[in-house]
């Protein structure tokens, strides 16, 4: 039995009969899934399987690749994001994204949190004020602003792992976003700037939704409400994290929880 959905809250994100192909091959056969606002959802499975695939999807970023083809549809904010006239900066500003390794810029740390905010801001709505306003409360919002209030002219790249993550996340939040995707956010870190990580995870659930790949079991326990596990391109089970661990209903799910293969 495959499951689809998770709890009855608002959705975020809903994708329907979502397929995608890189060149002949498909990654992804025919997803049908509803994301829940506000959560964090974790997105679990052997690797190859479709994690990062899936979470492309939900700004289109796959289509950097030219071999991509994609149907079926993710609707998010009522619509469709792959109708013909989505504007994809505007979908990418409402969908950010982070990656496995930290990637600051080598500019400074005021520069990095400002970047995607004075690229999509008319000078006219983005005076000083406005610009230091921004900063501030995106770096609150990552726990950062006491820590680097008065070092904002360094390097983003000379941070620590931990603090270029969390700036990286920072960066995303002037633009609004109401979503926030992750993929493997802490397989560069050492344990305990993953607990720091994992933290401003559920900090910041609630205002935003937060999608996750990860490939560790005990941190989709840790800090997910909703667990997705894939496997082959398939979609098994998508449960309340806590319903999935304990009590999968798939035996390919429980095979995979208890180490059986992947
Ligand atoms: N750019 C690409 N071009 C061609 N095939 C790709 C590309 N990216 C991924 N694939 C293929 O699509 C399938 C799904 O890959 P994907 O990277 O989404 O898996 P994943 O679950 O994120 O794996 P991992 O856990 O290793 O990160 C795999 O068979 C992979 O080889
Ligand atoms: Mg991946």
């Amino acid at each position: 039995m495959i499951e689809t959905t998770a709890t009855a809250a608002a959705s975020a994100i809903t994708t329907r009969q979502l397929r995608l192909s890189y060149g002949a091959n498909e990654a992804l056969h025919g997803i049908d899934l509803k994301i829940s606002a506000g959560a964090v959802s974790g997105v679990i499975g052997p690797s190859g399987c479709g994690k990062t695939t899936l979470l492309r999807c939900f700004n289109r970023i796959n289509e950097r690749y030219d071999n991509v083809t994609t149907s079926g549809e993710v609707v998010i904010h009522g619509r469709n994001i792959y109708d013909a006239d989505v504007d994809l900066i505007e979908l990418r500003k409402a969908v950010g994204i982070v990656f496995q390794r930290p990637n600051p810029l080598p500019i400074s740390i005021r520069d990095n949190v400002l970047y995607g905010y004075r690229l999509h801001t008319p000078r006219a709505q983005r005076g000083r004020a406005s610009e230091e306003e921004a900063l501030q409360k995106a770096l609150e919002e990552v726990q950062l602003w006491d820590l680097l209030k008065d070092r904002l002219k360094e390097k983003g790249t000379r941070l620590q792992l931990e603090q270029q993550q969390k700036l990286c996340i920072a960066r995303l939040l002037p633009l609004k976003p109401s979503i926030i995707l992750m993929d493997e956010p802490c397989s560069a870190l050492d344990p305990g700037a993953t607990e720091k990580i994992e933290n401003l995870m559920r900090d910041l659930a609630g205002t935003y939704t937060i999608v996750v790949v990860t490939h560790n079991m005990a941190q989709a326990r840790r800090v997910t409400d909703e667990c997705i596990f894939m496997l082959l391109g398939d979609l098994i089970e998508h449960r309340r994290t806590e319903d999935l661990f304990i009590r999968p209903r798939d035996q390919r799910t429980a095979d995979y929880l208890e180490g059986r293969f992947g």
